[in-house]
């Protein structure tokens, strides 16, 4: 959740971070993790908002505590010291997709929209007028503010947007993309149940034209770049690996190769606030620049915008709203 931690005196904090080895994973055990982790649809949840913010401050508090260890792969199971989340392991994903799958061919259900119908709504009408505006030549900074109303006429640049959506899940972000104009879609995940889950749902409401992939962001096949890219949750994902500092420096080294210059990120996080996303993208600018020898180069990415419509709420004396959601330029 953004803008909320735990100190990292919780003696249950240690606890709570325990996760089953991902094979003995039950049913019950899945939906807990996820619950423990996030805000998301009202399908399946149980947990009311206030239990679901404390949480997900404790899943990311027990992500920051951990130390990095060497990186592993994300196939391996986790060891007893070093687990974060299930949610951070590929298994976790694989084994819910799979229960996803069924749930669709059984039942027709589209599965879970991760931080709720309204975020994605507004991410997806934000994220529009948002490149709309770029493609007209007005580029927001720290100070202004996006305008929430769609341009006139605005429709007609979408078509110039290629759009990434990496760790796409079931793909309905991407629909929701495609209903607001933008035509030059693609999904990846590594999870093989997401891609066929997305492709599923997208040819059930005659979206064929939206392409899913198989697809790791950490070790990318994609031969190509895009003018806007977007996440949400998956950098919340990969960081509750045990590994997760390191994926974390491995992510952002390959969104950098998959952003076209000039073109977007679009991120949307539950576990990171609009700050720490910024802070993130500098220390990556920095080593950036510390790698390639080169002190006058640009940074790779710089700070655009964010979304300032979510509600706010006070706990623990600080501010903090449920979901972060930023967006940076690749120069
Ligand atoms: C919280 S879910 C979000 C799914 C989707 N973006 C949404 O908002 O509904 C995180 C997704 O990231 C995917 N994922 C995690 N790590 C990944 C990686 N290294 N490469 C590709 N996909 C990944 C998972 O399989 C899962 O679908």
């Amino acid at each position: 959740m953004a803008g909320l931690r735990l100190g990292p005196d919780d003696s249950e904090l240690s606890q709570q971070s325990r996760a089953a080895p991902a094979d003995l994973i039950s049913d019950d055990d899945r939906s807990v993790a996820a619950d423990s982790w996030s805000i998301k649809s009202d399908y399946g949840s149980t947990l009311d908002d206030d239990q679901r913010h404390a949480d997900a401050a404790e899943a990311l508090s027990a992500a920051n505590l951990r130390a990095p260890s060497d990186y592993s792969s994300d196939k391996e199971e986790p060891d007893a010291e070093g687990v974060t989340s299930m949610l951070g392991l590929q298994s976790y994903w694989d084994a819910a997709y799979a229960d996803e799958l069924a749930n669709f061919r059984e039942h027709g259900h589209t599965g879970e929209v991760w931080f709720g119908a309204d975020v994605m709504e507004v991410v997806t009408s934000w994220t529009k007028n948002l490149c709309i505006d770029i493609s007209q030549g007005r580029m927001p900074n720290h100070v202004d503010n996006i305008k929430s109303d769609p341009v006139e006429q605005g429709d007609k640049y979408l078509s110039d947007w290629s759009v990434l959506d990496i760790g796409t899940g079931n793909g309905l972000l991407l629909q929701e993309l495609s209903k607001q104009g933008f035509s030059d879609l693609t999904g990846t995940d590594y999870s093989e149940g997401a891609v066929d889950l997305a492709r599923s749902l997208a040819a059930r409401v005659g979206l064929p034209n939206i392409h899913f992939l198989v697809d790791d962001v950490l070790d990318t096949k994609l031969g190509r770049q895009f003018q806007l890219v977007v996440d949400k949750g998956t950098l919340d994902a990969i960081g509750l690996h045990p590994d997760g500092s390191i994926k974390r420096v491995m992510y952002w080294d390959s969104v950098s190769r998959l952003v076209a210059p000039g073109g977007v990120l679009v991120i949307t996080s539950c576990n990171s606030t609009k700050d720490e996303l910024v802070q993130e993208v500098e220390s990556f600018n920095q080593r950036s620049v510390t790698q390639e020898h080169d002190e006058t180069s640009k940074d790779k990415f710089q700070y655009l915008s964010h979304v300032r419509t979510y509600p706010t709420f006070m706990f623990g004396g600080s501010v903090g709203s449920r979901v972060a959601t930023v967006a940076f330029l690749r120069n």
